[in-house]
């Protein structure tokens, strides 16, 4: 089978951007930085990202491109059999996200036919919160907005990586980065909103605690798409002659970008008008309408909005499938339409259960946690870490040699920061992630 390869570097940052810029920045993001306390979270959250983030994604993405493989492959390629075994984590681990990432995908498209029947633009609270509440504990409803983004998804999937996944990232990104701003406007003058902005930017360092540490760590990496062979996957697509460590902090700085602004776009009002920042996962769903009602043409931006946030959603849910079919088009040889059909009727039926936690299932609990909260936690703040370890340690000491030959081309020489990020790589990375682990298990 011929490997596919992006059209463009252009193609492939954005598509990159696409994989990592989705509910992790809007929807993720904002709700657990707000129920942290803001600043303090958030500067821990940046620290993450730009030393173990940066250097992961670098580690990745470059892996894949040298060893042209899906993640299992990957780890084969360069460490032998054992090593494998984090590829397949990877692969369960993206599996696991997909089942309940398509359920909140399902809410985005709720609230896109919601804003398109004009039915939710009030500041009221109590009604908005009501619309969420209903909607998430309804047994049945939620089901089939899942089912649909499901069925979106792999359907973009079986188009093929090229004309797939880089066309609609392509369009994206511009787009939601101005209609962001335009929100971040109408929130930032909202009588009230300043308290909002400073709680998110400045730090209060006394709420602190080792759990946060873990709990922005795993959003780094969950927002990052980073520690389960996604950025592997897509590296394996871009061709040989394209350098990788720039196209890495493009990314990485677009994601950051994109949270930073959220933030300045949901916090302010969440402050303007009165809601708790301790909300949790609706907080974005519940606080925009109540923006949109506040501007002249809500209506048209709220379902600007929601469409925004339904595509970029999927541009994630996308990449999330591709590691999961790549692995099985990579190791058995199984063609994409088949595959790609079957695993997304798998990861329905268990996103069934995640959607049923937040209403009929809820009682249900496994160490006071839901399902849905159990399958979040397992894969962002432990699955991910593990792989973020397990990835450092294959680039450091494994692949470091052929990593040093790709990085030479470029100028000739070997650029001035790989020493510090090999050694980085080899043994301050695996320990920091070890130690965040186990201060807060
Ligand atoms: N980074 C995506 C988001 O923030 O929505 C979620 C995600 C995508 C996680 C792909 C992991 C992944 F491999």
């Amino acid at each position: 089978m011929v490997r596919a390869v992006w059209g463009s570097r252009l193609g492939f940052i954005l598509a990159a951007a696409g994989s990592a810029i989705g509910l992790g920045a809007i929807w993720k993001f904002p709700y657990v930085t707000a129920k942290h306390g803001g600043g303090a979270f958030l500067l821990l959250f940046l620290l993450i990202v730009f030393t173990l983030g940066i250097s992961i994604m670098i580690a990745e993405m470059m892996v894949g491109q040298i060893a042209q493989k899906s993640p299992v492959g990957a780890y084969r390629h360069f460490g032998g059999r054992p090593w494998a075994l984090a590829g397949y984590i990877g692969v369960l681990c993206g599996f696991l996200i997909l089942s309940f990432y398509s359920v909140i995908g399902g809410w985005t498209i709720f609230y896109l036919v919601k804003s398109v029947e004009g039915g939710i633009l009030t500041s009221d609270m109590l009604q908005l919160r009501q619309i969420f509440e209903s909607f998430i504990t309804h047994p049945v409803e939620p089901l089939w907005y899942h089912a649909a983004f499901m069925a979106v998804t792999a359907s973009v999937v079986l188009a093929g990586v090229q004309k797939g996944i880089e066309r609609i990232s392509k369009s994206l990104l511009a787009l939601l980065f101005l209609l962001i701003l335009v929100l971040i406007v109408r929130s930032l003058t909202l009588p009230g909103a300043l308290e909002g902005a400073l709680y998110f930017l400045m730090p209060d360092f006394s709420k602190l605690n080792a759990q946060m540490l873990l709990e922005a760590m795993g959003l780094a990496f969950f927002s990052l798409s980073l520690g389960m062979g996604c950025m592997m996957t897509y590296g394996s697509y871009v061709s040989n002659e394209t350098s990788i460590p720039r196209s890495a902090a493009c990314v990485v700085g677009l994601t950051v970008a994109i949270c930073i602004l959220v933030g300045l776009m949901i916090l302010p009002a969440v402050f303007a008008f009165g809601l708790n920042p301790a909300e949790g996962p609706g907080l974005t769903f519940i606080i925009m309408p109540a923006v949109f009602s506040h501007m002249g043409g809500g209506a048209f931006f709220s379902v600007l909005f929601f469409f925004l946030l339904f595509v970029a959603a999927l541009t994630s849910s996308v990449s999330l499938m591709e590691v999961v079919t790549c692995f099985f088009m990579d190791e058995f040889g199984l063609p994409r339409l088949g595959v790609a059909i079957v695993m997304a009727a798998l990861m329905f039926a268990v996103g069934i259960a995640a959607s049923l936690s937040f209403g009929a299932w809820r009682p249900y609990t496994l160490f006071g946690r839901s399902f849905f909260d159990l399958l979040d936690y397992l894969t962002s703040n432990l699955m991910m870490p593990f792989g973020g370890i397990m990835v450092t340690l294959l680039a450091g000491w494994k692949a470091c040699g052929e990593i040093a030959a790709r990085l030479k081309p470029e100028s000739g020489i070997i650029p001035r920061w790989w020493p510090a990020m090999k050694w980085f790589c080899r043994i301050i990375a695996p320990l920091l992630i070890l130690l965040i682990l186990i201060r807060s298990l």
